[in-house]
């Protein structure tokens, strides 16, 4: 396994690196989510191809300074893991590796962006588009994978795809969960015990209200569900078209009911499919 810090030498080492060329970008601190990506990542290389992971926790998509703080970086034990799982080449470079210190172009997307995460999060899609493209750019790889969990930034990432003509490839891999039923993330390390046992109640109140019919009947059902916690607050609780990511007011298309809620100052997502009738 080949390892590079600078965009110079990721070029170099990829000059002559066998085609497929399969990228995971990621912010690190690994977990079975990301771990199951890598592993799709090597099937869809197949043995001669050449698996990327970049590790870099990307400072321009966190809208709060105590979160970009509070980001866990273990890059021994991630590095470990990538060998395990047999990836050819991580990408580790240093923030002001990837960033002029008087930068003053990026990526903006403008629609998809509107709601969910990016309404509460201003810039962070910037960012992570920003991040992506230049990624796709360094390594020119042919397929890049992203999970399911994170539906609005797939979304987002295969808009800025589409629109600028990129010779990539993007494929998806499923939600990794806990055995409870919480998503798998980073943040989940972060919550205090008590929301830890509390936190998979998200899940639930997902599932117990998408089959209700009506968008009224799912929104309200899932709010009272997350609400009767003390411990949550919620950030946003919407229903939105799977593909357009627009709020609904009826279910004509499949839709996506979509959350995010604070434990103290930790933010969890989730989502779970309606269709419609
Ligand atoms: P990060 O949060 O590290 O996630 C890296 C990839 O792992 C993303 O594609 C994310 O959707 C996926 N992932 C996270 N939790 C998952 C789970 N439980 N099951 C399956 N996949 C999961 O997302 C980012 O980093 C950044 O925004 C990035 C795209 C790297 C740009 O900086």
């Amino acid at each position: 396994m080949q390892i590079a810090d600078t965009g110079t030498a990721l070029r170099e080492i990829l000059k002559s690196a066998p085609r497929p060329c399969v990228l995971v970008p990621t912010m690190g601190a690994f977990h079975a989510g990301h771990l199951a990506l890598m592993q799709q990542a090597r099937a869809l290389a197949g043995p001669g191809g050449t698996v990327i992971v970049s590790i870099f926790v990307n400072p321009i998509q966190f809208d709060r300074a105590a979160d970009l703080a509070a980001y866990p970086r273990p890059l021994t034990s991630d590095l470990a893991a990538c060998g395990e799982i047999g990836v050819d080449v991580v990408f580790t470079p240093a923030a002001d590796a990837m960033y002029f210190p008087d930068r003053s172009v990026s990526v903006t997307e403008s629609l998809l962006s509107r709601h969910l995460c990016g309404a509460s999060r201003p810039g962070h899609f910037d960012g992570v588009c920003t991040v992506v493209l230049k990624l796709f750019l360094l390594t020119g790889c042919d397929t890049s994978i992203f999970g399911e969990k994170d539906f609005q930034q797939l979304a987002i990432i295969r808009r800025m795809v589409r629109d600028l003509d990129l010779p990539v490839e993007i494929v998806s891999g499923p939600t990794v969960r806990e055995p409870d039923g919480l998503a798998m993330s980073s943040r989940n390390s972060r919550l205090t015990p008590q929301q830890r046992q509390d936190a998979p109640r998200l899940r639930q109140a997902l599932l117990d209200a998408v089959s209700l019919g009506s968008v009224e009947a799912i929104l309200s059902s899932a709010r009272a569900a997350i609400e009767a916690s003390p411990l949550t607050r919620i950030d946003y609780l919407t229903l939105v078209d799977a593909e357009t990511l627009q709020p609904i007011s009826e279910i004509l298309r499949p839709a996506v009911l979509a959350v995010a809620v604070f434990y103290g100052e930790v933010r969890l997502i989730d989502h779970a499919s309606v269709a419609p009738a």
